[in-house]
């Protein structure tokens, strides 16, 4: 690996600051230690400082300009800040301190290896340009990353491309995993109410049974994937809770399913919505039932596109070397609210190895823990990325 001399000398220092992050988790909207936490690093590295986007997000900015040279172009670079709702059973001494938050999917490490490449770039002032650093809140289930383009990310810090970085669970440290197209997936969830007629459960006649066209339903829902769907394309469909009925001997009014899609292609996901509404509805009316249906789409796949993957890939090459960049990585059926900030402005989403995935050091599980070991080495990704797209001498491919 050819890690970044200067990163690997401050490696301590990021440790120190991401077991403190550890012990501090907040989850969506209320990362106010991590904010503070945050702002006062850029500050202390000289970066002008942006707070209040989505509340509690926080960007930094860092101009440097070679002389004699106009502006140069911009980028933008972004971490996560939130935590879980989980309780943490890894018996660390930097454990949480928040009984029932964790942060269990390593954003303790993605903010501060973001920290760490801005005191790199701040103190070497290696580029020409002007980069962006976005700490963004609510990743896990609450699109804070929405919120913040909502509020006029872009429009405030104008990009000509925004990359994103996870952790992986079962990749060694040292290695990376990127492709063009879809990397994560879209996130969809879905209601379904069955409004029926109650009635005694010895007389059905007299009734209309959501529970028999709920269980009609759940089957029904199942060739959506099965025969309706490229068998080349991936998509899910998971019905995960169904309620009705309270007693033994009466068939109750109404029924609910509820349940989750994932999918990777916007047609994919237009043609399931539109689908599941037209069974709910069918299945409903053949036995005299209607339907009431919500289907809220939470976050679009993340989609990366070409040539700023290129850019991301040989920005990892020169940490990792060749062989150690995974360019064709199998999707993940998860999803990203970065997802958000790509459909704004072009860039690339990467994976990291974060070390073995045994046992328990799963993302969001009560074991998991960030492996600092992938400090330095994500933070000189980000710093490589930097030079390589804002150079100091010759053109930019941003520009
Ligand atoms: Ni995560």
């Amino acid at each position: 690996m050819q890690l970044i001399p200067r990163l690997v000398e401050l490696a301590p220092e990021l440790t120190a600051w991401r077991r403190d992050l550890h012990a501090h988790p907040e989850t969506a909207f209320e990362e106010v230690y991590t904010s503070d936490f945050v702002a006062k690093r850029l500050e202390e590295s000289g970066l002008s400082v942006h707070r209040g986007l989505a509340g509690t997000g926080v960007v930094g900015t860092l101009k440097v300009t070679q002389p004699g040279r106009d502006d140069g172009p911009a980028l933008a670079l972004r971490a996560d800040m939130d935590a879980l709702d989980i309780t943490e059973q890894t018996g660390l001494p930097y454990q949480s301190t928040r009984p029932g938050k964790m942060h269990a999917c390593g954003h303790d490490g993605h903010t501060t290896m973001l920290l760490g490449a801005a005191r790199y770039l701040a103190e070497s002032k290696g580029f020409h340009g002007t980069v962006h650093f976005f700490f963004q809140p609510a990743e896990e289930n609450e699109g804070g990353g929405r919120v913040m383009v909502e509020q006029g990310l872009f429009d405030l810090f104008p990009a000509k491309a925004v990359f994103g970085l996870h952790n992986w669970p079962g990749m060694p440290v040292g290695t990376f995993a990127v492709r063009p197209g879809p990397m994560m997936a879209a996130f969809d969830v879905f209601e379904i109410i069955i409004h029926g007629r109650g009635a005694h459960a010895a007389l059905p006649h007299l009734g209309i049974d959501p529970l028999v066209i709920a269980s009609q339903l759940v089957l029904s829902l199942q060739s959506l994937v099965s025969r309706n769907t490229d068998p080349l394309d991936s998509v899910v469909l998971t019905v995960t809770q169904i309620h009705g009925g309270d007693t033994w001997n009466v068939i109750p009014e109404s029924a609910m399913l509820r349940g989750t899609v994932r999918t990777f292609r916007a047609d994919s996901q237009d043609r399931m919505e539109t689908a599941l509404k037209r069974h709910a509805a069918a299945i409903c009316e053949a036995h005299g039932a209607t339907a009431t249906v919500r289907y809220e789409r939470r976050y679009p796949s993340t989609i990366n596109t070409p040539i700023e993957t290129e850019w991301s890939a040989a920005a990892a090459v020169a940490v990792a070397g060749k062989s150690q960049v995974d360019r064709e990585p199998t999707p993940c059926m998860g999803s990203e609210d970065f997802s958000f900030m790509l459909q704004k402005c072009p860039g690339s989403y990467i994976w990291a190895g974060n070390g073995p995935a045994d046992g328990n050091r799963t993302l969001h599980n009560p074991h998991y823990d960030f492996n600092d070991q992938l400090l330095a080495v994500g933070a000189s990704y980000w710093s490589r990325l930097v030079e390589q797209l804002l150079p100091v001498n010759g053109k930019s491919p941003l520009a």
